[in-house]
Order: C-alpha cells, then sequence, then structure tokens
C-alpha cells in the first residue's frame, strides 16, 4: 500500500487474531517509528513486544494492580483486567523516554514519542495488519509502570494492540478538511 492510501485510509482494528507480526514485518514498523519527527535527534523512545506468555503475565499484572486499587473487586471485573492483553497476539509497549534538554521541552519529547507510536500503527495498517493505540487507567499506574521496568523519566504512552485482523478494516468516516483547515495571512 502507498504511503498516501494508508495515511488516508487507516483506521483501528480491535478484532485481531494470530498470527502476530513476523520477524521481517516488527522490523518495518520500528524503522517506520524511528522516522518520526525528533526535535535534537532526542529519540525520546523505545518499546517493550510483549507475546505469547508475555501477554498473560501482563494481564496477572493488570489484575493485581486492580484488586489493589480496589479491594472488593468482583471475581468478573478481575477476569477482565486479566483477558485484556489477550486481545491481541502481540502488544508493543510505547514508552516515552524524556531528558532534560534547554532546547527541547518536555513536551516535544512526549509529542515525538507519540508521533513514532502513530508511525507503527500505520505501517500495520500499510502492511495489512490490525492495530489499535490503547491506553487506560493501566498505562498511568506507578505500580505497573515500575513491573515493566519504566524509569522515573519515562511515560507508557501506549499499549499497541496488533495482529492479524479478524474483520476487514472498515472505511474511515468521511472527514471535511475544512473544519480544521484555514489560513491565515494578517499581518
Ligand atoms: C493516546 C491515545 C490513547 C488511546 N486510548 C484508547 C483506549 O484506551 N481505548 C480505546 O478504545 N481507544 C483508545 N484510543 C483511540 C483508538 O486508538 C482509536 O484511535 C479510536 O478508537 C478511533 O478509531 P480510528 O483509529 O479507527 O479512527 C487512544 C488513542 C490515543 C491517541
Amino acid at each position: 500500500m502507498d504511503a498516501l492510501t494508508a495515511l488516508h485510509h487507516r483506521v483501528s482494528i480491535t478484532k485481531l487474531v494470530e498470527p502476530a507480526p513476523d520477524k521481517e514485518q516488527l522490523k518495518q514498523l520500528f524503522l517506520a517509528a524511528l522516522r518520526a519527527a525528533d526535535h535534537g535527534n532526542m529519540q525520546p523512545w523505545r518499546f517493550l513486544v510483549v507475546e505469547g506468555e508475555g501477554r498473560v503475565n501482563l494481564g496477572k499484572l493488570f489484575a493485581q494492580v486492580a484488586r489493589a486499587s480496589k479491594p472488593d473487586i468482583t471475581g468478573p471485573e478481575l477476569e477482565r483486567f486479566e483477558a485484556m492483553p489477550l486481545r491481541a497476539p502481540m502488544i508493543i509497549v510505547s514508552i516515552a523516554c524524556t531528558r532534560e534538554n534547554p532546547k527541547v521541552p518536555h513536551i516535544e519529547q512526549i509529542i515525538s514519542a507519540g508521533a513514532a507510536t502513530q508511525n507503527v500503527i500505520t505501517a500495520a495498517f500499510a502492511m495489512g495488519l490490525g492495530a489499535v493505540w490503547r491506553t487506560g487507567d493501566m498505562a498511568y499506574d506507578m505500580r505497573v509502570k515500575k513491573a515493566l521496568g519504566l524509569g522515573v523519566n519515562e511515560e507508557l504512552i501506549g499499549y499497541i494492540y496488533i495482529g492479524t485482523p479478524a474483520v476487514p478494516a472498515h472505511l474511515p468516516r468521511q472527514q471535511n478538511p475544512e473544519t480544521f483547515f484555514s489560513y491565515w495571512s494578517q499581518e
């Protein structure tokens, strides 16, 4: 798929099945991530790939944290947390790694990591894979971040659920660019 087609048509796909991206596809996704705009060449990102048994362990971690947050949590609620990472054969955890830089504010580094994450989901779509960017409480909880090895200078900016689409990609809703784009020329 050419770049403009992917950019114009990418949609999230939430029904994802095996197989997960293979090694070559994963490499293509990583190369796409690394081409995000990046002020000062900070490379303010890193990614964790979670697959197979790792997803089961991630689900256990989610359930453990959910129980610690809400001691009277019900069994079905716990099961929901445990099952979350099983919604795709692979999860790529996207992490923004920020550093002090007088020329590159914190927000720019977070944006850049977000752009890298967007590149991953767009590249996935271009290759016929399905992906969806998710966050939620489990992205921001300190205990989850610590268990995944994030440092104090790091933010978990997304869980990219990725795999083979179980359903065809739907057409994106029509947008009118004029709603969001206008011209400015005032002196
Ligand atoms: C930072 C970020 C976090 C998101 N977190 C979630 C989430 O936790 N759950 C969810 O259903 N969608 C989440 N989304 C939105 C989806 O990834 C998706 O973009 C949205 O459902 C619109 O669908 P589309 O990508 O097909 O246009 C998030 C998007 C971004 C950019």
